[in-house]
């Protein structure tokens, strides 16, 4: 498939993206948290050829992007604890699960009977939703498995010749996927998948706010949301996540070769080694969760590179969903040192 290279930046583009996805194309686009693979979420040919696209399991629902709360009511039951999350958050990195309408095809929900709603706050992926006229059913528009694309060459490299169009944009602020919350009573909901609209705020918006188990340990049951049991964000090279002080880390890897190491700009110890890359400040929580998806695939490029070992992020604000995609990409393969 020809696959055509658009701009975020030309209103033209945006209209001829829009077009295609009113037309029942995919077009790959920019949001804040990472680049997602739009189709027309009434649609179910469209919602396929996504499927297709990534090779995304059948049992995997997508999000539906709006350009506006106001919106949300014509594809789902709303309440107001969700006019109240739209408030505080929307536009913003949150998708809320909602039961759906009939309207939004079953294909988006895989038979579900619900939806997640997102708003995305980058400017330029609400204009393409709103000139598409159409709710936008988008998954991350990488490989499913692979870390989720921040950076348009992350899409190119993935998606090229698979999609209709690739709107080129800004590299992803945010850096790791939406917080997912499904609200389970007036006052209470569930985080499915932290991000940047963190646990501590959703506290001061909901009386009762729980974290799904399956998002900080490996988890055997049914999670609320059927994306967390797949192991995601997976570099090529095996993943540790590494429990320890620095000096620690530095003894375990004595002796080893053909790794890589992922740490803070504060471990001058482990920057020395040939393969180390720095997600950033071990305080900056925002930096990390923005560098992460793009160190991960930076990996797959150095081909000595056979095993990754990684210091350990804080779990507080948006540093649990660094921990959280970190977890994952290493299949919950944790050791204390
Ligand atoms: O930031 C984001 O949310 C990005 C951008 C493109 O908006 N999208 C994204 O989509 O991350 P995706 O498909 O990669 O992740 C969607 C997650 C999955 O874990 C899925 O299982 C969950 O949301 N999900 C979607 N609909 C659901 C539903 N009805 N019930 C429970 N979980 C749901
Ligand atoms: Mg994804």
């Amino acid at each position: 498939m020809k696959t055509e290279i658009l701009n975020d930046k030309s209103a033209l583009d945006l209209e001829n993206a829009g077009k295609i996805l009113r037309e029942g194309g995919i077009v790959a686009f920019a949001t804040e948290t990472v680049y997602g693979l739009g189709g027309n979420a009434l649609d179910s040919n469209a919602i396929i050829k996504i499927f297709e696209a990534k090779g995304r399991p059948q049992d995997n629902p997508l999000i539906v992007h709006i350009s506006d709360p106001s919106e949300a009511d014509k594809y789902v039951y709303v309440n107001e604890l969700f006019n109240k999350l739209a408030k505080e958050f929307m536009p913003g990195p949150i998708t809320v699960i909602l039961p759906k309408r009939d309207v939004i095809c079953k294909e988006v929900s895989c038979g579900l009977d619900s939806i997640g709603i997102r708003v995305p706050l980058y400017a330029p992926a609400r204009e393409l939703i709103a000139k598409a006229g159409i709710p936008v059913a988008a998954p991350s528009a990488n490989i499913s498995g692979k870390p989720s694309p921040t950076k348009a060459q992350h899409v190119i490299d993935d998606m090229n010749g698979k999609v209709d169009a690739i709107l080129i944009g800004d590299d992803c602020a945010v850096g790791v996927e939406s917080t997912v919350v499904k609200i389970t009573g007036e006052d209470s909901l569930v985080i499915c998948r932290p991000g940047a609209v963190t646990l501590e705020m959703l506290k001061e918006v909901c009386g009762n706010v729980t974290v799904d188990p399956a998002v900080l340990a490996k988890f055997e049951g049914k999670p609320v949301s059927p994306g967390m049991k797949y192991r995601h964000y997976a570099p090529k090279a095996a993943v540790t996540v590494l429990v320890g002080t620095e000096e620690q880390f530095f003894d375990y890897l004595k002796g080893k070769a053909d790794f890589g190491v992922l740490c803070f700009d504060e471990d001058a110890k482990l920057l020395e080694f040939k393969n180390s890359m720095s997600l950033g400040s071990c305080f900056d929580l925002s930096e990390q969760a923005s560098k992460l998806f793009d160190c991960l695939r930076e990996f797959d490029k150095l081909c000595d590179v056979k095993e990754i070992y990684a210091r350990m992020p804080e779990k507080n604000g948006v540093g649990l969903a660094v921990f959280n995609r970190l977890l994952k990409a290493a299949g919950f393969n944790v050791i204390e040192l």
